[in-house]
């Protein structure tokens, strides 16, 4: 296992869309193991690919003591909505309110390949829904829930 950098806000592959994985080999759960320590080391919630400047659709969360791996996630349900504060490790010291699900359903495969579904609620939704939207090149800053502070890079 390495630790890897963490790409930040101004690098334009943030703001790219991830691939979809299509070989759950031993590279995919190198990239996994290296994103895990890294995410231990910054202290985060979770973190995508992309900011390890992997253009991959998988992301780690830990939340209420649980790792989720997901690859190629969809997220199939949705409950509420509730506003609350989010920060990111590729935006340094920065935080905001943001609007997201009360709880949401994510299908997603492992890194075995298989196929899975979590249901989540409160901040693990929150941060399924943050990692996800990193897939697809969207930061937490572009939804703030303060339109005056919503701000381009
Ligand atoms: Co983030």
């Amino acid at each position: 296992m390495a630790l890897r950098e963490i790409v930040k806000i101004g690098d334009s592959i943030l703001r790219q869309r991830s691939r979809e994985i299509e070989a759950f080999d031993e590279r995919l759960h190198a990239l996994l193991d290296d994103m895990a320590q890294t995410l231990d080391k910054e202290n985060g919630l979770g973190i995508a690919a992309v900011q390890v400047g992997i253009l991959k659709r998988a992301a780690i969360i830990k939340s209420g003591g649980v790792t989720y791996e997901i690859i190629n996630p969809v997220i199939i349900k949705t409950e509420g909505a509730v506003c609350d504060s989010e920060g990111c490790l590729s935006v340094p010291n920065e935080r905001g309110d943001v609007e997201r699900p009360k709880a949401v359903t994510v299908r997603a495969y492992d890194r075995y390949g298989k196929l899975k579904e979590h249901t989540a609620g409160g901040y693990t939704a929150r941060a399924f829904c943050h990692e996800i939207d990193h897939m697809d090149g969207v930061l937490f800053i572009d939804k703030l829930y303060d339109n005056k502070k919503k701000r381009k890079e």
